[in-house]
């Protein structure tokens, strides 16, 4: 499966033509919190003349979100009629619900919801028998182009052997203040005060944030979803092993792998020590690496900012673009 799911087959029902005349592109935004208010600002800076805002959906009113232009009721944004529906909203039932409805809706998608679409895998598929685009680049990496990276190298014919990253930003900046010494309450508050961490921080400190991610993976490197998945929390036992592994002058990482087996795709998710200059080791904060293991002994490094406003707004940003290129021919 690629990455861009707009149509091929000639065969398949397309209600919608791949080039609209239309544009602006009408667009509406669901959640403007970290992710989706960097999105705002990055269409307001770069794409303002290709894309229009109509509605945006929060969870309340509050000073500066104009009134009829800011809702809390999914289906007045709706009413907008968008071409184009842009979810950042934070994973859960309404996501998944208003994932439905943009896609009855015809329109295209841009999510940074990875949680939804790994759960969802029958969302990537109806988009491309309706012929509407679906791109989520900012559910995997961050501003790394993972998906990207592992569509291309299967594209060329390539087989993957294995993937292994560190694909959670917020589990190891928490590591890393960890590793300084804090606890883990101040290490989470930290990570949420600069906007790596929801709210809610559980799914990247049990592994599912890193799992959901493997699955997207897989999608796009083995045509499959993981046969098997096994997780490893942070937890209140964390700070020591973080501490043991300081003493061997190692670093406890979150290690995120995916691997071809006979027995299927495997996916583990775990609290590992790596030494110094193990790229996966070094990476510092809320940054990620990903390693691709291809046949033949080819490997392909990728290291970058893996969370935060600017790193996944950007992805989000440059999934819009290729909507508006498919769209409107820029
Ligand atoms: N943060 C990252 O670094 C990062 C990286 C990659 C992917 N993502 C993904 O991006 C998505 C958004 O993350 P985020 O960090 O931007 O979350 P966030 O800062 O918590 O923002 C969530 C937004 O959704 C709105 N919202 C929440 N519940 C709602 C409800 N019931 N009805 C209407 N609106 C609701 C919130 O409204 P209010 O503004 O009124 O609170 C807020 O605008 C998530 O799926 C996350 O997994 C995040």
């Amino acid at each position: 499966m690629s990455l861009s799911l707009l149509v091929s087959s000639p065969a398949s029902p397309t209600p919608f033509p791949r080039v609209l005349p239309e544009r602006p592109l009408r667009a509406v935004l669901l959640g403007c919190g970290t992710v989706g208010g960097g999105v705002l600002d990055g269409i307001r800076q770069s794409l303002a003349g290709d894309v229009t805002v109509e509605a945006i959906l929060v969870s309340r009113h509050r000073k500066g979100r104009a009134p009829g232009r800011f809702f809390t009721e999914a289906e007045s944004v709706f009413a907008a009629g968008p071409r184009l529906v842009i979810d950042c909203l934070p994973d859960g039932e309404l996501a998944e619900r208003l994932l439905e409805l943009a896609l009855q809706s015809g329109a295209d998608i841009v999510s940074a919801n990875k949680a939804v679409i790994a759960r969802r895998p029958d969302v990537a598929v109806r988009a491309r028998e309706r012929g509407q685009i679906l791109r989520f680049s900012a559910a995997v990496g961050g501003e790394l182009p993972v998906l990207e990276t592992v569509s291309r190298v299967r594209g060329e014919g390539r087989a993957i052997l294995a993937v292994a990253g560190v694909v959670n930003g917020t589990s190891n900046f928490v590591l890393d203040r960890l590793a300084e010494g804090a606890g883990l309450d101040t290490a989470i508050r930290a990570a949420q005060a600069l906007g790596f961490a929801e709210a809610d921080p559980s799914a990247d400190l049990e592994g599912r944030d890193a799992a959901a991610k493997l699955t997207l993976i897989a999608r796009a490197a083995f045509g499959r979803d993981p046969d098997s998945v096994t997780l490893e929390a942070i937890d209140a036992g964390t700070p020591g092993r973080v501490r043991e592994a300081a003493a061997c002058g190692y670093r406890l990482r979150q290690i995120a792998i995916l691997r071809a087996t006979n027995a299927g795709v495997e996916a583990s998710v775990s609290l590992t020590p790596r030494a110094p200059g193990d790229p996966l080791g070094d990476v510092r904060d809320e940054e990620n690496a990903v390693r691709i293991s291809c046949e033949g002994g080819d490997t392909i490094l990728l290291t970058g900012r893996g969370a935060g406003r600017e790193a996944t707004a950007s992805s989000v940003l440059s999934d819009i673009r290729a909507v508006i290129a498919a769209r409107c021919g820029r």
